[in-house]
């Protein structure tokens, strides 16, 4: 296979969902399903049917919003998974069923508990199976780069005589090295009899940091898919990073010869949709998209930059998506010149929608001198958390200091109308956070707490994470302020509304008034 496109298969919502804390809801799946689609990634893979009722109604809803990708549902190579699987798919425009099964002898002997030729068989009746419902089926020998290849290359030549397109080498746990690896892929072309018939994907885990080294390395022997995820998020230490894969490919051309069908200029917006709908932050040193990808702060490299940007910039930051202009709005900023750097931005929002963050900026703006693209960012992740308000912050205080006990006074809205409380604690954040849970009165513990500066400056707004955690649920909440005692009350109290939407029930009421007034006077005093 000689053409020079590669395909980008995303498994952001599959494998990097997979990964431990990265969990998605169903519509934060769908919003990013639409966002991979302008990133023009070829193959979306969506889920996992089989492994809940949820993921496999969420496979189905993306399966009927996203028309231009193929849409990919995994399964294992057994007939319920497939049949599941198709279940989900049976309305997308373009449906993959992509089926796994292991081949190492380490896998088949401790995991599935079957010898080579039961392996074998399983997978060409599989995909024969799922090939009789939809034209287009992947195929992965899982744990790849640990298995004999001569087994490997049978197995290959099987599934693709039994109807499999499209052959994915993984490497389940990181193992291999880029250059292994590329033999392998040459060794696979010259050894599967019938390899034409199918393209060759590859999959990559990195466990090692080799990920992305290990793909490129691939397509440079001939693989023409590579699957990845969006950041690299993934199982363990993820998977190889699109916008790696992608900007490698394009900025060195002149050595790969390959091209992709990304839109390049979406990977910036696509990159923080995917670490705001996980909470995972992005590190500043992150290649293409962290923050200080296209910072140039020795003073030599600031001389060259400032003479020409190719003395120490390989790649245009506006190719990826960088907000252009990082200073526009101030607090005389109307809402036309508000909604319109929305718009730039690529928010789309409803009147209401509008009016609420155009509120929320112009409080920042009363503190802040100047609001900045990534503030506005920020407050766009409050405004979409699409969680419903039960219990909202009115007011907090807190006093703390050398030598004092931090203590925190909260008001909180909720059902029952407005109830304060106090608390002392280790610190301000603790002290708030007790004040809060006695007022909601809704058990969870608090599993991860973050909080980062949006901007540089003493003004700067501040977005703070967190993650609490009951019955083994995770429940992810953000709080965006100028003030981090507040920005943290919000976030908690957006974790817990969260919490409490997706149970269903409304905590027991910590004041309950109609009884408080049926106490007998004399059992009062
Ligand atoms: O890492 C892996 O082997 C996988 C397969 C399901 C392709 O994710
Ligand atoms: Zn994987």
């Amino acid at each position: 296979m000689e053409e020079n496109n590669v395909l980008i298969f995303d498994t952001t919502l599959r494998d990097g969902e997979q990964g431990a804390g990265a969990t998605m809801t169903v519509d934060q799946k769908i919003d990013l399903a639409k966002q991979l689609e302008l990133l023009g990634v070829d193959v979306l893979e969506a889920g996992f049917p089989v492994s809940s009722p949820g993921e496999l109604e969420s496979v189905r809803k993306i399966a009927q919003t996203v028309r231009k990708p193929i849409v990919c549902g995994l399964a294992h190579a057994n007939p319920k998974a497939i049949d599941k699987a198709w279940e989900a798919l049976q309305d997308a425009a373009r449906p993959r069923i992509h089926i796994f099964l292991s081949t190492s002898d380490i896998h088949m002997l401790h995991q599935l508990r079957k010898d080579r030729e039961e392996v074998l068989n399983m997978a060409q009746e599989n995909v024969a199976r799922a090939k009789k419902l939809c034209s287009d089926i992947e195929f992965s020998p899982m744990d790849a780069t640990r298995s004999d290849p001569e087994y490997v290359y049978r197995l290959l030549e099987a599934t693709i005589d039994a109807g499999a397109t499209t052959v994915n080498i993984p490497d389940t746990v990181g193992y291999t090295t880029p250059e292994e690896f590329g033999k392998f892929i040459q060794n696979i072309r010259k050894n599967v009899r019938n390899i034409e018939k199918a393209r060759i994907s590859v999959h990559c885990h990195n466990d090692l940091g080799l990920a992305v080294a290990n793909s490129l390395s691939a397509v440079k022997a001939g693989a023409r898919q590579i699957e990845c995820t969006v950041n690299g998020i993934g199982e363990r230490a993820g998977n190889a990073a699109m916008e790696e894969v992608v900007m490698a490919m394009r900025t060195r051309k002149d050595f790969f010869g390959l091209a992709t069908n990304i839109d390049t200029t979406q990977i910036y917006r696509t990159s923080r949709l995917v670490s705001e709908y996980t909470g995972f932050t992005i590190q500043p040193n992150k290649a293409i998209i962290g923050n200080n990808a296209f910072r140039h702060a020795s003073g030599i490299h600031q001389d060259g930059i400032l003479k020409d940007r190719s003395t120490y910039e390989i790649m245009d930051p506006q190719s990826v998506g960088w907000p252009g202009s990082m200073l526009v709005l101030g607090k005389l900023s109307g809402r036309h010149a508000f909604k319109k750097r929305l718009e730039d931005m690529g928010y789309n929002l409803t009147e209401e929608q509008l009016q609420k963050s155009f509120d929320a900026f112009k409080l920042v703006a009363e503190k802040k001198k100047e609001v900045t693209d990534r503030d506005l960012e920020a407050l766009m992740k409050e405004e979409r958390t699409n969680v419903p308000e039960i219990f909202k912050l009115e007011h907090i205080h807190v006093s703390c200091g050398t030598n004092e006990i931090p203590t925190a006074t909260v008001s909180v809205l909720g059902p029952n109308g407005t109830v304060t409380d106090a608390a002392i604690g280790t610190g301000p954040v603790d002290a708030a956070y007790k004040a809060i849970n006695k007022i909601v009165n809704v058990p969870a513990s608090l599993q991860e707490y973050t909080v980062q500066s949006v901007t540089a400056g003493i003004d700067a707004v501040g977005d703070v994470t967190v993650r609490i955690e009951k019955n083994g649920m995770m429940y992810l909440g953000k709080g965006v302020d100028t003030d981090v005692i507040v920005a943290s009350a919000k976030a908690y109290l957006n974790a817990l509304n969260l919490l409490i939407a997706a149970s269903g029930e409304l905590p027991r009421p910590a004041y309950d008034l109609a009884s408080v007034q049926s106490i007998p006077k004399k059992a009062r005093t």
